[in-house]
């Protein structure tokens, strides 16, 4: 199937797609974006995305954006297809003007967006668990925007990748390990799960939030509590989430095993827990 596009309420396919080289995104980065994963051809947790999204338009002030619009022009798109299981790419610029680091006088911000077969990347390493680096977090401070500034997060991964790894784990200044370069990270100490508190460390990741609402739900403790790198050979399970890696059990850490270098029970637990979501979800009840 392929991959759809709409650009300013224009539906084409993707590879058709076309944007002025005088974007601000392209310049200077100056966009932010979503990918929403799509289940049984309907858009998950598709509220708290736009909810995200609205929050990163207005913390980096592009305004006039009608999301209400822009989510039907999503559901139309996936609804062309049909795609069953896909993701939905979204991205939002201040628009195309002369170069000027200013914000510029009149731009019409750019709404783009496509939808995509999803080919899961990640079906091994959540049987399996992964391996994963750690790097030095290098991003700018203001990490719970989810602006298209990857660059650090970028040359992150691709270490990880040379290192045969999944993910690198990205470690600040003061020793805190807050997520990975496109993953929340969790921790199992004496049976609590435990997570970075929002803030503008990190992402507030749509995954993390539902997962910590389905411990909750099982009855698995949990606490929002800053993991340290140094900390890291003492939990007993490290697994990560995102909206594409969905629940993913961490086995290795720059080569050394954590807990008995499987994946552990709790992290098993809340994979079960997110594939009867998803199951919910598709058979509609939820
Ligand atoms: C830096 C970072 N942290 C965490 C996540 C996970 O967020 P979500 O669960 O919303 O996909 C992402 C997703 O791309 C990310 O880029």
């Amino acid at each position: 199937m392929e991959a759809i596009a709409n650009l300013n309420g224009e539906q084409m396919p993707l590879a058709e797609a076309k944007v002025s080289a005088l974007d601000r995104g392209f310049l200077f980065g100056d966009a932010v974006y979503e990918v929403i994963r799509v289940y049984g051809g309907r858009a998950w947790l598709a509220d708290q995305h736009f909810r995200r999204l609205a929050r990163s338009l207005e913390a980096i002030r592009i305004g006039g954006i009608d999301l209400d619009r822009l989510r039907r022009r999503m559901d139309e798109t996936i609804a062309a297809g049909p795609f069953r299981e896909a993701i939905v790419y979204i991205q939002i610029t201040r628009g195309s003007a002369p170069r000027s680091h200013p914000f510029p006088a009149r731009a019409a911000p750019l709404e783009f967006l496509y939808v995509q077969e999803f080919r899961d990347p990640y079906a091994e390493a959540r049987r399996d668990g992964a391996a994963v680096i750690t790097m030095p977090d290098i991003r700018w401070g203001r990490c719970d925007v989810k602006s298209t500034n990857l660059l650090a997060n970028v040359l992150a991964a691709q270490a990880a990748k040379e290192a045969g790894c999944v993910e690198a784990l990205l470690v600040r200044p003061d020793g805190s390990v807050g997520e990975g370069t496109h993953t929340s990270l969790f921790g199992v100490r004496g049976g609590m799960v435990l997570t970075a508190p929002n803030s503008n460390a990190i992402l507030p990741g749509i995954t993390r939030g539902l997962v910590l609402g389905l411990a909750k739900r099982a009855g698995v403790p949990e606490r929002e509590q800053v993991l340290r790198l140094d900390e890291l050979g003492r939990v007993s399970e490290l697994f990560l989430t995102g909206t594409t890696s969905e629940v993913l059990p961490v086995v290795r850490v720059d080569g050394r095993p954590v807990g008995d270098g499987r994946p552990g029970p709790v992290t098993r637990r809340m994979q079960e827990a997110y594939q009867e979501a998803v199951r919910e979800f598709v058979a509609g009840t939820s």
